[in-house]
């Protein structure tokens, strides 16, 4: 029983220079502003492109069933409030990431806290935040990318465009009726996106090529995005109507709430730099200027979008795949929503490649201590970046995004993220009492308010999520542990080392 929660000792988990256990670890290339851009780049995507028609306007199930209440308008408060829930969490990542600068975040931090098991769940779980988060994201570019062909008079077959789990879910009788019209081999209807999983593939060749040139091509893209949110902004705010903000709160604090647990995904990314801290020039400084910097900036922009949007048009016009283009299609704007359109394929591209780069380190580290196959824990020789998992990484989330849904894939994400970020809160609190002495370059203030705030913070908006996400997660995690009872923990170096 002890063994399950045996920890890994810091001193252990952080390598000496560059060197790690004897082999050529990961090679240090990224500043603060890199860290910054990166966290932008993570951050701003799907969620405040697509996931955001869904937080205002709320979803219906296949049969015209309640899936949960819209925001209306309210959504900024849903803004405000998660932005204050991952400020609390954000606090708590960087103390850990500049604590334990070493690849794998929160997998990382929750193995010299909390313990082995612990570890493993959260290893596993993180993997719907970034893997799984693409799926979500790889689906949204493909959303935007057709409404970009359309702007060239060119649509794809809807059976080409369309994931299986999204024909089987929607409410919309045209889509959902795909199930029948889509061509069928052998009794299967062929339904799948064929843009998200191109784009996947697209971005792990661009990984393949090494860290460093992934975070020049993600800082031209995080520019991009904010010219295009600030067009939209601009734009948008000459098209305000009044009446379109009454009613405010169309279904009161419930509809902010369950908004809140959809649009949470806007947020996840600020944490994902810290499985960069391998890879960053003085950690102990930079990891939590990007972490919080990032936050902060991404909170203000998300706030004035979402007025913005929520003031254009009435809000139940927000159910689509595209709300922003569609947005500014509705007032008028055709030409600026088919600009924006670009600007959003771009951003979410650039948030793909953040979590196409974080996940194989997630991996790398995981096998790196045993919990997983010794393959993946494997380095080119020349570039230095975990090249089986990046590739392993790039044909799972392509096949999910073939034919994954957008909704059901947010919520997966999003309730992983959110336990991930509890575990993370607590594992501070635990690790002040168990090593109160090692050296902290960033310590959280007022400790036992902040992480127990945030991790009452994260379960509250984690209870804002549908029941199926519930489900679904308790299933991953069932599989999880049988997982780590079958391989993880007779493989795992920490027992072979002691
Ligand atoms: N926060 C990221 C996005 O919205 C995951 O795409």
């Amino acid at each position: 029983m002890s063994q399950l929660f045996q920890r890994k000792p810091i001193a252990a988990l952080v390598p000496a220079g560059d060197v790690a256990e004897g082999a050529p670890g990961l090679k240090r290339s990224l500043g603060a502003g890199d860290l910054i851009m990166l966290a932008i780049g993570a951050v701003i995507g799907a969620g405040i492109f697509g996931a955001i028609g869904t937080a205002a306007a709320g979803q219906l199930g296949p049969n015209g069933e309640v899936i949960r209440q819209g925001a209306g308008p309210a959504l900024v408060f849903s803004f405000l409030l998660l932005g204050a829930a991952c400020a609390l969490a954000g606090l708590c990542y960087a103390e850990l990431a500049a604590m334990i600068p070493q690849a794998g975040s929160a997998y990382a931090y929750s193995y010299a806290t909390l313990g082995e098991l612990v570890a493993w769940i959260i290893g596993w779980d993180l993997i719907l935040e970034y893997a799984v988060g693409n799926v979500a994201v790889a689906i949204s570019w493909g959303d935007y990318f057709n409404t970009l062909l359309r702007g060239f008079n060119v649509s794809l077959p809807d059976w080409l465009t369309t994931g299986y789990r999204t024909a089987l879910l929607s409410s919309d009788p045209k889509i959902h009726g795909l199930l029948a019209s889509a061509p069928h081999v052998a009794g299967v209807p062929i339904l799948v996106h064929l843009p998200a999983a191109a784009i996947v593939m697209v971005i792990t060749w661009l990984l393949s090529r090494g860290a460093r040139e992934s975070a020049t091509a993600n800082n031209i893209m995080v520019v991009i995005k904010l010219m295009a949110l600030s067009l939209f902004v601009v734009v948008g705010a000459t098209h305000l109507k009044s009446a379109n903000y009454t009613p405010f709160a169309p279904n009161g604090f419930r509809g902010v709430h369950q908004g809140a647990a959809i649009v949470f995904f806007a947020y996840i990314g600020f944490d994902a730099i810290s499985t960069a801290a391998e890879e960053t020039k003085n950690p102990q400084r930079n990891l939590p200027i990007g972490i919080l910097g990032g936050l902060a900036i991404c909170t203000a922009i998300y706030v004035i979008v979402g007025g913005v949007l929520t003031g254009m048009v009435p809000y139940k016009e927000l159910a689509v795949a595209d709300p922003l283009a569609r947005a500014l299609e509705l007032a008028g704007f055709k030409t600026v929503g088919w600009i924006v359109a670009l600007g959003a394929a771009v951003s979410m591209s650039a948030v793909l490649l953040v979590f196409q780069y974080g996940q194989p380190r997630i991996f790398f580290a995981m096998a790196r201590d045993g919990l997983l196959p010794k393959w993946a824990a494997k380095l080119h020789p020349r570039t230095r970046i975990p090249w089986a998992t990046t590739l392993f990484t790039g044909v799972f989330v392509a096949a999910w995004a073939l034919i994954g849904d957008a909704g059901e894939t947010y919520d997966l994400t999003n309730i992983g993220t959110l336990f991930a970020f509890i575990l993370v809160s607590i594992g501070v609190l635990v690790l002040r009492y168990t090593e109160p002495d090692r050296p902290r370059p960033f310590k959280v203030p007022f400790v036992w308010l902040v992480c127990v705030l945030s991790a009452a913070g994260c379960l509250f908006i984690m209870y804002g999520l549908p029941q199926a996400a519930w489900e679904r997660f308790g299933i991953w995690l069932v599989i999880g542990l049988l997982l780590y009872f079958t391989y993880g923990f007779t493989h795992s170096k920490l027992r072979v080392r002691t």
